[in-house]
Formats: C-alpha cells, sequence, structure tokens
C-alpha cells in the first residue's frame, strides 16, 4: 500500500522528486476541482436535455396521442426529436462525462486532454441541440440534420482517441479486464449508432420530404441504439460495480460475454429484417446477462447504500426486471404488434424502466463523490424520483398495449397520469444532482487525492 501511494506520488508529481508532499497535494487537488467541474459541466447539459427537449417533448407528444387516440396523428420529427434527446442528449452526455472523469490519463493534468475534452463537450452538445432544432422546427434541416450529426461524430472520436491514447500509454495494461471488453463494445456500437444517423441525416437531407427518418430504418436504428448501445452500456457499468454496490459475489464473465454475443446477434438479425429471431435473441441476452451479474442471487457482503436512499438496492433489480420485460415485450410485438403500441411499450420498458432507473439508481451513487465528494442532497427526492418513474412506466407500458392495440379505450385516460408521474420523477432526480451540485459542499480539499473519487467508491 506505501509503495502504491509512493508510486502514485511520483507518478503525479510527473517524475519531479523535489516537490513536497503538500505540493503534490495541491496539484492533485487543482486536478480533481478541474475534473469534477468537466464532469459537472457533461452532468448539467445531459440533465437540461434530459429535462425539456427529452422530456417535455415526450409528454407533450403522449398527451398529443391521448387525445387523439391515434399515435399516426403525430409529427413523427417531434418523436425523434424527443428519441434524439434523451439517448443522446442526456444519456450520451453521462456517459461521456464519466468516460472522461474515469481516464487516468486526464489525471496525468495533460491541459491537451482538458481541451480535447471540452472540445467534445462543446461539439456533442451542440450537436444534440442543432439535431433538435432542425427535427422541431424544421429550420435548414436540410444543413443542420448532417451537420449535427458530423458534430456528434466528431465529439466520440476526440473521447475514443482520449481513450485509447491512455490505454497505449499504459503497459501496465495487459489483457482486457471482461467488463471493460463489455464498455468496449457498447463504445463501438455508439460508434456504429453515430454512422447509420449520419447516413441517415445524409440520405434525408438529399432525399427526404421533412426531417425524419423513414419508419423502417428508424425501427432498425433503435434497435441498435437500445440492444447495441444503451444496454451493453449498463451491463458493463453493472459488472464493476453491482457486486460492490449490492454485495454480490463475483460476476461470470464468460456468461457476461455469451450475453454481449446474444445481443450482437440480436441486432444483427434484426437489421437484416429476421425480426422476430432477433427478439428472441435479447431475451436470451437478458437472461444470460441477469445470470452473468447474479442480479437476483442473495447478497454475500452488506449492500453499500450509504449516502443513498436504503431501496437502492431494490430499484437497481426492478431495473433488471424492466429489461426482461422489454425483452418478452419485443418478441410479442413481432408477433403480435398491429398498432406500433407493443413496440413502443418495449421501447419504453427499456428506455424508462431500464435505463432511467438505473440512471437514477447508479447516478445518485456515484455522481455526488465524482463531483468533489459531496454528498448526496436528499435521499428522500432520490426515493420519491425512482418511486414516480417506476409507477409511471408501469401505468405507461401497460396501457400503451390496451389502448393502442384497442383492447380497451379506459387505457386511453391513463396515459396522460403516467407521462405526468414519469415527468415528475424525472425533475426529482434532476433538481436533487441540482441541488447536490448547489448546496452541497465539496469535501474534495479535505481527501487524500491520491486515491481518484471512482477508487474510493469501490
Ligand atoms: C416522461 C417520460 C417519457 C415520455 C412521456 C415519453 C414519450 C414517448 C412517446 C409518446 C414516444 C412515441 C412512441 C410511442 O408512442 O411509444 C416515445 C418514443 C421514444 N422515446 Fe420516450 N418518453 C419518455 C421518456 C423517455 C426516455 C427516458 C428515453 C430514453 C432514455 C426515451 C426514448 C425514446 C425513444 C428512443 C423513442 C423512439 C423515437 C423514435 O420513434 O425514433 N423516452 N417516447
Amino acid at each position: 500500500m506505501a509503495a502504491l501511494a509512493e508510486g502514485t506520488r511520483a507518478a503525479e508529481s510527473g517524475g519531479h522528486p523535489a516537490l513536497t508532499a503538500a505540493q503534490v497535494f495541491e496539484t492533485a487537488r487543482a486536478r480533481e476541482e478541474a475534473l469534477s467541474r468537466l464532469l459537472m459541466t457533461f452532468v448539467t447539459s445531459g440533465l437540461i436535455f434530459m429535462l425539456f427537449p427529452g422530456t417535455f417533448l415526450g409528454v407533450w407528444n403522449l398527451l398529443k396521442i391521448s387525445g387523439r387516440e391515434s399515435v399516426a396523428s403525430i409529427s413523427v420529427a417531434w418523436l425523434q426529436a424527443h428519441g434524439h434527446a434523451q439517448v443522446f442528449g442526456w444519456v450520451g452526455s453521462f456517459i461521456l462525462g464519466i468516460g472522461f472523469y474515469s481516464i487516468p490519463k486526464l489525471r496525468g493534468n495533460e491541459s491537451s486532454m482538458f481541451r480535447a475534452a471540452w472540445t467534445c463537450w462543446g461539439m456533442w452538445t451542440g450537436g444534440a441541440a442543432l439535431r433538435w432544432l432542425a427535427n422541431v422546427y424544421s429550420w435548414q434541416w436540410r444543413l443542420l440534420l448532417p451537420f449535427s450529426a458530423l458534430l456528434e461524430v466528431a465529439a466520440f472520436l476526440i473521447f475514443f482517441r482520449a481513450v485509447a491514447r491512455h490505454r497505449q500509454d499504459d503497459p501496465a495494461k495487459g489483457g482486457m479486464e471482461p467488463w471493460i471488453a463489455v464498455v468496449a463494445s457498447a463504445s463501438a456500437g455508439l460508434l456504429l449508432l453515430l454512422l447509420a444517423n449520419l447516413a441517415g441525416c445524409l440520405y434525408v437531407a438529399l432525399l427526404g420530404a421533412g426531417p425524419a427518418f423513414p419508419h423502417v430504418f428508424d425501427q432498425r436504428f433503435l434497435a441498435l441504439m437500445a440492444w447495441g448501445f444503451l444496454v451493453l452500456f449498463v451491463w458493463g457499468f453493472s459488472a464493476k460495480w453491482m457486486p460492490v454496490f449490492l454485495g454480490l459475489k463475483p460476476f461470470r464473465p464468460r456468461l457476461l460475454l455469451a450475453a454481449v454475443g446474444a445481443n450482437l446477434l440480436g441486432v444483427v438479425l434484426t437489421a437484416s429484417g429476421a425480426v422476430s429471431p432477433g427478439a428472441w435473441m435479447f431475451v436470451a441476452g437478458a437472461g444470460l446477462a441477469i445470470a452473468a451479474l447474479r442480479m437476483f442471487e442473495p447478497r454475500v457482503k452488506e449492500a453499500k447504500t450509504r449516502g443513498v436512499h436504503a431501496s437502492f438496492p431494490f430499484f437497481v433489480r426492478s431495473a433488471y426486471v424492466w429489461l426482461l420485460v422489454a425483452g418478452v415485450l419485443g418478441a410479442a410485438a413481432a408477433r403480435w404488434d398491429t398498432s406500433g403500441g407493443i413496440w413502443g411499450a418495449s421501447r419504453h420498458a427499456l428506455t424508462v424502466g431500464f435505463v432511467a432507473v438505473m440512471i437514477l439508481s447508479v447516478g445518485q451513487r456515484i455522481l455526488p463523490a465524482f463531483a468533489g465528494m459531496r454528498l448526496l442532497w436528499s435521499t428522500k427526492l432520490m426515493f420519491a424520483g425512482l418511486a414516480l418513474v417506476t409507477l409511471g412506466c408501469t401505468l405507461r407500458v401497460s396501457c400503451e398495449i390496451i389502448a393502442y392495440q384497442g383492447y380497451a379505450a379506459w387505457a386511453w385516460s391513463a396515459l396522460p397520469a403516467s407521462a405526468l408521474c414519469e415527468l415528475a420523477g424525472l425533475s426529482l432526480f434532476a433538481l436533487n444532482i441540482f441541488g447536490t451540485f448547489l448546496f452541497e459542499s465539496s469535501h474534495a480539499h479535505k481527501q487524500p487525492l491520491l486515491v481518484s473519487a471512482p477508487e474510493k467508491l469501490a
């Protein structure tokens, strides 16, 4: 341990043994503050995307759909604007922010790396914002759609280069750890998704009649987005964090890689038009991942719920139930959907039940620590947000099928309530994070920062 600290100290002093311990700590503190600022900026812009262009537009769309009792009556470009703001603007910003924060190279205080990270933030945020404007206002969309997609690809490549340089520069890195391999496959999925997005935008800009992807392309694009990118990222981070946070036995690496393989096969099948076999592969992938992560096996250590609400393990596990629901509904949709309702319910179980519940749970567990070793503002708000999102998602997933498929008319009147519950839950999450950033004081200056916040959490 002493040797590790000594080695770290030497590395952090940049090989200048003349630096005193106080100077080393001061350098580490300044660096940690700069990293936290970067992370908080990514998180803040992600939350703004989630709230206004994402959730408010989603609620607006759903209120209009419920009022007219038909999904066909609403602007497809607006639906896609909502989806893009949520997945790229919110989730993407969080992933990039946490990714940059976790690259040890940035801890080497290389100013060029910080410049790259800030440039990435500007391009990513600008790209996602322009896409939303083009979709919603149809202003200069033939120009803005491909331009926004190019900005997003460029931002991702900057991020990718930073990660790749870190791995090349670190001779201690041997083979890839299995959880890193899963995150790497998710990153490859994101790159593919961004390239597909660029291709779709170019196609629409040159040949489209309006700023929306054609239906069949969009459905396949959404399958790649959900199962080839979002799900894989959550699995990778679950493998890294859940054994610690939930006190589970170590995950089963081979089974997890098999789950990734099943998912990727599912994406390929869906993209080539074999939608039903593809959907069954997603069910198989979800089942394998749950077994690999031992999500429902008894814990062997105390769950780490200090600083968060005690219901944290329950909600993390519930997210994995939603994943299974999403998979099974996808398989059912391939067989029985006549209205888009079962597909919509499956997608919603995945995006809100799995991804959003996971972000609300794990985000409130890790982000306060990453943002300068703060405490979460309110554990009660955390519980209220998660409970409301879960209630809204349950109402939405069940009633969307019943209403859209025409099984019972009363279900149309439950849909607006579902949207308002989810809106309230997601807003409480944003409020809690903003409260944490604004009203909780940073304790970074009191910590021995030779060990980073991610390592401290573990
Ligand atoms: C208050 C919460 C939300 C509401 C009310 C909402 C509403 C909607 C509605 C009405 C649709 C149109 C399709 C359908 O009828 O199912 C839709 C599609 C979609 N939503 Fe949401 N949503 C919410 C949250 C989210 C979240 C958190 C995400 C992602 C993390 C998300 C991602 C998507 C995507 C990707 C689509 C498909 C867009 C397309 O057709 O290209 N939504 N949402």
